[in-house]
């Protein structure tokens, strides 16, 4: 009899995925608790130090989850705050979450297995999944949400005991396995290989949400919307979302190889963030807000109506002072710090409005993978990695040496396996969808950085 593994591999066949037993152990990238203190004072905190390869056991399947074989995975900067251990070790989230009961206190181990976005085929669900089935494919939205608090009705994202999943949960993407919940899955494009299905959602769900659904700006054709780390994770499907919208979207990179990226992916107007005064590393003190506003000004004729925000402390002010009297600043996130400040009378005499948003719901997950399946918006994957330098991929992220997302072979054994509609895919166009791994493919590697690898032929 095959393994579950090469039953995955042979097609995935659900009686025969449902004949191969569950292995007791698999192969995962994860972290240690007992490394939790390891970089004490240390500037820098490199994850290549924290992220372990190893056999993890597997844990056992709560009624309304599912086991996954992961073909491929993506990196999120979440997962550089987790093999970081700050703002606070994530072992904190597994011990308190451990405290809920019986399924939950399988999290609470001294490894996690990090990892929010993944893409797979479903080999076992438990006993009260109805929707679900072995052998589908399927992506993974990363909230964890809490369906019976009644909020859930009104949005997932509200509810009191939502954890973002590989980040807040156990069990996450960075393994041969991964369980979630039912109610975490979409379905996987069929366009996609496996690769270009696992790094969306997480990116691609959260930017969803801040710009276009009714929790977030709800922008409309016409808006100005200036999108910061535009050829980043968020950025560059925040970019595709405000042209799809009709939109003009105005981009602010970190190199002038970005902006030729981003001119390529449509952006309407690209900003050298070195050419306002702020650095590569977000040095500068306060940002020249009047200089980035000016050039707006000169180009469109007009202040943005919204800021798609995620760098925090470096660009918050700016943001609040650019945007246009009643606009808004959308943020879900504070790399370069969580303490902001800005003078208020820019936001309360101005009538403007600043929203935080978080993840995707599971419907918003739902529409914004379908915009894939559309051909509206594409992958912005540049690189891809095997599971066994998750390390190092999580490391070129640390370090901003990336564009796009970047990518982890699970379980595929080379890059463009899993493609089940080859004419859908023609329709979008190869050149669209190979936009960013094209051009990284042309750019030269920073020193520091640990080289991209294709993983084809491992
Ligand atoms: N709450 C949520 O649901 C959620 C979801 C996703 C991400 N996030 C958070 O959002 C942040 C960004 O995530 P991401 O996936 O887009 O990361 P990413 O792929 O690393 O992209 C971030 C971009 O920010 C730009 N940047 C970095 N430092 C900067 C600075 N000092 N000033 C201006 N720009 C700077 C960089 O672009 P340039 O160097 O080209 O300017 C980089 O490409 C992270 O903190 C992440 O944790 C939150």
């Amino acid at each position: 009899m095959p393994s579950l593994i090469e039953a995955v591999r042979a097609g995935g066949d659900p009686a025969e995925l449902l004949a191969c037993p569950v292995p007791e152990s698999y192969r995962a990238v994860h972290l240690r608790r007992a490394d939790e203190k390891l970089f004490g004072a240390e500037p820098d905190r490199d994850v290549r130090r924290t992220l372990h390869l190893g056999e993890v056991p597997m844990p056992e399947l709560a009624p309304d989850e599912v086991l996954i074989a992961v073909m491929a995975s993506a990196v999120n900067y979440n997962t550089v705050w987790s093999a970081m251990y700050r703002p606070v070790s994530t072992f904190r989230f597994l011990d308190r979450f451990a405290r809920q009961g019986r399924w939950p206190a399988r999290h609470g181990l001294d490894h996690q297995v990090v990892g929010s976005d993944a893409a797979g085929v479903v080999v076992r669900v438990g006993a009260a999944v109805r929707h679900w089935h072995p052998g589908d494919r399927v992506v993974v939205n990363p909230p964890y949400i809490d369906e019976q608090d009644p909020v859930a009705q009104q949005d997932g994202m509200l509810t009191g005991g939502m954890l973002a999943w590989g980040f807040e949960t156990n069990f996450g993407a960075f393994g041969d396995f991964c369980v979630a919940r039912a109610t975490q899955l979409v379905r996987k494009p069929p366009h996609l290989s496996w690769e270009e299905a696992a790094c969306n959602t997480l990116c691609l769900g959260t930017a969803y949400r801040m710009l276009i659904s009714d929790r977030g700006a709800r922008i409309k054709m016409g808006d100005v919307v200036l999108i910061w780390g535009a050829a980043g994770g968020l950025g560059s499907y925040a970019v595709q979302l405000v042209r799809q919208a009709g939109g003009t979207a105005v981009g602010v990179v970190g190199s002038p190889d970005k902006a030729e990226l981003l001119q390529r992916l449509g952006c309407q107007m690209v900003v050298d963030r070195s050419s306002i005064g702020l650095g590569p590393e977000g040095e500068g003190g306060q940002v020249p807000w009047r200089a980035l506003g000016s050039a707006i000004r000169k180009e469109l004729g007009e202040d943005p109506h919204v800021v798609f925000e995620h760098v925090g402390r470096a660009t918050f002010e700016t943001s609040v002072n650019v945007v246009r009297r009643g606009g808004t600043v959308v943020t879900c996130g504070s790399s370069s710090g969580y303490q902001h400040s800005y003078d208020n009378r820019y936001l309360w005499m101005k009538l403007k409005r600043v929203i935080g948003s978080h993840g995707a719901s599971a419907h918003e997950a739902w529409e914004a993978t379908r915009l894939l399946s559309l051909g509206l918006v594409v992958p912005t994957l540049s690189t891809v990695y095997p599971l066994d330098r998750a390390a190092e991929a999580t490391r070129s992220v640390q370090l901003n040496a990336h564009e796009g997302k970047v990518g982890l072979l699970g379980l595929a054994t080379e890059e463009g396996q899993g493609i089940e509609d080859p004419v859908l895919r023609d329709r979008i166009g190869e050149q669209r969808l190979r936009l960013f791994r094209d051009h990284a493919a042309t750019r030269p590697t920073r020193p520091d950085t640990p080289a991209p690898t294709s993983a084809a032929g491992r």
